[in-house]
């Protein structure tokens, strides 16, 4: 493919740093947007701006440039959509918006969740403020382009934090709390079903709409290939550090109700991947146990 100009706004953090490395490694010419508060990737051109102060980006924009592919990672208020459609409808040819599978409304999920399930959450959480943005591209005057909406669920790999479910989600003393032989406290014991997804098969994913007509105006999930039990997750990372396993089960209902921000973690987070495949884009396929036992490793590397 011929190298494309892409916009990311975001760039050197978890989700947008694998996606900036990944494109930089497959000949893009990369361009990223942060407030410059962390390293920035190789091979990249960094621009500085805050997004929240909504002059400050169009301003440090180059003039004239209409992008291949804007990817807009750190998008969290209808605002941050808004400005998105304001910039790009004519300012560049396809968006990717990083959305969240926490739209949706925990307690009415189907299993596996189709991506139109109309039951979002309507209050002031996370996930609805996602759910919000979306609105803002469905709704929105967005002309000519060419939009696809990503809706991860639970992403691992380096550099992020290991944990997938509360009480243990990304709990910097994880490893230490393992090694100590303290049981890992998980509401419900760890029986939720997910499907996480490694950080660079997100990227790939993200990367693979490029000139991809059956991708526009889409709405995909975006998980993993294997779907387990909270705790296999555990397993996997005690497995690889060569220690046992013990799990405290944390009840369900005292829970939700000690912490209600918690309530879009505790429900089955499961996908059906064929949207992905039909529409010919870059299925994630890292097997959990062999990516969880590289994140591992990573996170030990760092001690
Ligand atoms: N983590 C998960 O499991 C998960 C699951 C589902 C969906 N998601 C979604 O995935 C996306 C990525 O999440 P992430 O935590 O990995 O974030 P990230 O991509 O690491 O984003 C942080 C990046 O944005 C920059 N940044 C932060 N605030 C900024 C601002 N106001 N203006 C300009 N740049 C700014 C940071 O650099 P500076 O600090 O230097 O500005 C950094 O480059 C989010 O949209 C999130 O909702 C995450």
């Amino acid at each position: 493919m011929a190298a494309k100009r892409i916009l990311i706004i975001g760039g050197s953090g978890h989700v947008s740093g694998a996606l900036a490395r990944q494109a930089v490694a497959a000949g893009h010419e990369v361009t990223i947007v942060t407030r410059g508060q962390r390293a920035i990737p190789p091979g990249v051109t960094a621009l500085i701006a805050d997004r929240q102060d909504r002059a400050a980006l169009p301003r440090v924009l180059p003039g004239g440039v209409v992008w291949d592919l804007v990817v807009d990672c750190i998008g969290y208020e209808p605002k941050d959509a808004q400005q998105d459609v304001a910039l790009f409808a004519d300012g560049a040819r396809q968006l990717v918006f990083i959305s969240t599978d926490f739209v949706f409304d925990p307690a009415r999920r189907r299993f596996p969740q189709p991506f139109d399930n109309p039951h979002f959450l309507t209050d002031d959480s996370y996930g609805a403020r996602k759910r919000r943005c979306e609105l803002e591209f469905i709704q929105g005057d967005t002309r000519d382009l060419q939009w696809t909406i990503f809706r991860p669920c639970h992403i691992y790999g380096a550099p992020s934090q290991l944990g997938c479910l509360p009480a243990a989600a990304r709990d910097p003393q994880l490893l230490n709390k393992l090694r100590a032989g303290e049981p890992v406290r998980l509401v419900g014991g760890g029986h939720f079903l997910q499907q996480p997804i490694l950080v660079t098969d997100l990227a790939g994913l993200v990367l693979s709409v490029i000139g991809n007509p059956l991708s526009h105006k889409k709405i995909y999930g975006a998980a993993g290939p294997d779907i387990v039990a909270s705790r296999e997750y555990y397993e996997i990372i005690a497995k690889t550090l060569g220690v046992p396993v013990r799990f405290e089960e944390l009840p369900v209902a005292a829970a939700v109700q000690e912490h209600p921000e918690w309530r879009s973690f505790l429900c089955h987070r499961l996908y059906d991947l064929a949207p992905l495949r039909l529409d010919g884009l870059k299925v994630p396929n890292t097997p959990l146990a062999e990516g969880l036992a590289a994140h591992t490793e990573w996170r030990l590397r760092q001690e």
